[in-house]
């Protein structure tokens, strides 16, 4: 947890903008269904993470995903992006939503998510809801 927050604060509340108080929340501190994973180099090094969270039976909302600057573009995202997927998968969960940020929908499209509403601002950044089903 120590070494994803780190990422996030970084790539959202350094490079970003966000609020530092808006970025941790309940589902970092104490939410025990919530699942984090952290992308890692050759060295050992933190360089991406991600989260998800239950929002109702059999459903995660995925969040959070961010990879430092410099290792963008590699293929870390699609991996973190896979963990919580199969991960999910394990634990019985068939539906997954999130907001992705709108500079983001082609990443999370190549994953599998299609669009499920309407633009909307959180955090002062505009987002897109998408979906995609994990059974
Ligand atoms: C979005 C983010 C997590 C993607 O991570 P990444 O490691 O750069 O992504 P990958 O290298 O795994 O990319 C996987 C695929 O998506 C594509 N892709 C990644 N980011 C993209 C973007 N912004 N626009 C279009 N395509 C993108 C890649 O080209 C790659 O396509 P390919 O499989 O055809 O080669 C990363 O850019 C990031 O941390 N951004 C800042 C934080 C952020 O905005 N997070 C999203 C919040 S919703």
């Amino acid at each position: 947890m120590r070494e994803a927050c780190a990422i996030r604060t970084v790539v959202f509340v350094h490079e970003q903008g966000v609020p530092p108080e808006e970025e941790i929340d309940e589902h970092d501190r104490t939410d025990p269904e919530a699942v984090h994973v952290v992308a890692r180099d050759a060295a050992g090094r933190a360089v991406g993470a991600g989260r998800y969270y239950v929002t109702e039976p059999f459903t995660i909302q995925i969040g959070r995903m961010a990879v430092l600057a410099p290792e963008r573009g590699s293929g870390i995202g699609a991996a973190l992006l896979d963990a919580l997927v199969s991960e999910a998968r394990k634990r019985g969960f068939v539906k997954a939503h999130l907001h992705a940020q709108t500079h983001a929908t082609e990443f999370y499209r190549k994953a599998g998510f299609y669009d499920d509403g309407a633009e909307m601002w959180d955090a002062g950044i505009r987002h897109r809801p998408m979906s995609r089903k994990l059974a």
